[in-house]
């Protein structure tokens, strides 16, 4: 197996990240990382080199890939200069603040014939992966609703993240993997878009918002982020007319729940709430509900590198591939038009 001889250009939070993971790689080497704050160079591991920017380390370091890990609007110049320089590429997300710089960054990258993807290892969470299970083998029947949520309490971005001229705010952060990990589960074409795009404490950049988009297949799928929910949760939720698929949290705890047999007795029996009398929502009969556990899945995000390797060496097609990159920007777009408008809109695939 060839070697993939690596260099990061941002060697911050995500850089720091990256390099601890290629350090468990016999067939990756982390060769250099360069960063314009001399700073950050301090701590990069001994015997890798250290540039102060991504020409320098391209025209002199050995190496054949290069990872962008600074913030995103220095994503489209970085890309194209390292494809420039023959350098098969791994972008960190959002690939590109717009599908136009994207199509140019797949563009040079097409023309010089290198690899380019992008970052999005969240396909690999645990959580995400055993609710694709549970949607690729039907285990609760034809479904009609799917429901990722992840609320936060603190409210704030740290950093550059606070910016919307650096690309700040939820929806490029959190966002992107939320709806790639939907798009990678879902595979229908979207009909509809309708999305709510706030600011609730954050004067200048996107800390919550709700998408709701309608698959051709039938299936509504809702996406909710809160960084000020004030009720810390990661959860999941599949509804088929076959039963419930619940996760709540990142472990991905949770449960299938199926009924013992579908209501014979109509109308229901009346039952006390303190809402009233109701035959529909009062408290389920016992032995009515039934509780399965989910599929057990082994996933991490080393697997993300583990496939861009076999990619490398021509043993694998590259797993996060330019075109779903690119469709993930584009319901990006659409999230924002709709949140402007408050409409749905009609999306065109
Ligand atoms: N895939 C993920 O799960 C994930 C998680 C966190 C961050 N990210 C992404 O990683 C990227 C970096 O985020 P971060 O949190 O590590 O930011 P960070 O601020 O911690 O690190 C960015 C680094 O880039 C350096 N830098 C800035 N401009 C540069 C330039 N022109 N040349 C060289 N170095 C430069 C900065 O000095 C800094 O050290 C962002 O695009 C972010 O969205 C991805």
């Amino acid at each position: 197996m060839e070697k993939i001889k690596l260099g990061i250009v941002g060697f911050g939070f995500m850089g720091h990240c990256d390099a601890d993971m290629m350090a468990t790689f016999d067939d990756i080497d982390l060769v250099a990382v360069a960063d314009i704050n001399p700073d950050q160079l301090k701590d990069a591991p001994e015997g890798v080199e250290t540039y102060s920017n991504l020409d320098e380390m391209l025209a002199h370091a050995n190496i054949n890939t290069v990872m962008v890990s600074t913030p995103n609007p220095s994503h489209p110049e970085m890309v194209m200069k390292a494809a420039a320089a023959k350098k098969h590429v791994i972008c960190e997300k959002p690939a590109a603040m717009s599908v136009a710089l994207f199509d140019q960054m797949v563009e040079a990258c097409h023309k010089n014939g290198v690899l380019f993807t992008v970052h999005q290892q969240r396909r690999w969470d645990k959580d995400y992966r055993i609710m694709k299970e549970v949607y690729d083998k039907k285990l609760v029947g034809d479904m009609y609703v799917i429901k990722s949520e992840l609320y936060g309490f603190n409210g704030n971005m740290h950093d550059w993240h606070i910016y919307p001229e650096m690309g700040g705010g939820m929806l490029y952060d959190w966002g992107v993997h939320l709806i790639d990990q939907m798009l990678d589960m879902v595979h229908s074409d979207i009909v509809s878009l309708y999305a709510d795009v706030q600011n609730v404490i954050n004067e200048k950049v996107d800390d919550y918002f709700n998408i709701i988009m309608k698959f051709r297949n039938g299936i509504t799928a809702e996406i909710e982020l809160g960084t000020y929910y004030l009720t810390p949760k990661r959860a999941w939720f599949i509804g088929g007319n076959k039963g419930s698929a619940l996760i709540d949290g990142f472990n991905g705890e949770g449960k299938i729940v199926r009924t013992a047999h579908l209501l014979e007795n109509v109308p229901g029996k009346i039952t006390m709430t303190a809402a009233g009398p109701t035959r529909s929502f009062g408290p389920a009969a016992p032995g009515l509900l039934l509780e399965e556990p989910l599929p057990e899945v082994h996933v991490d995000h080393r697997n993300y590198f583990e496939h861009f390797l076999k990619a490398f060496n021509k043993e694998e097609e590259i797993v996060v591939k330019p075109e779903q990159v690119r469709r993930v920007l584009c319901v990006m777009d659409a999230v924002r038009e709709s949140a402007k408008t408050g409409k749905a809109i009609a999306f065109e695939e």
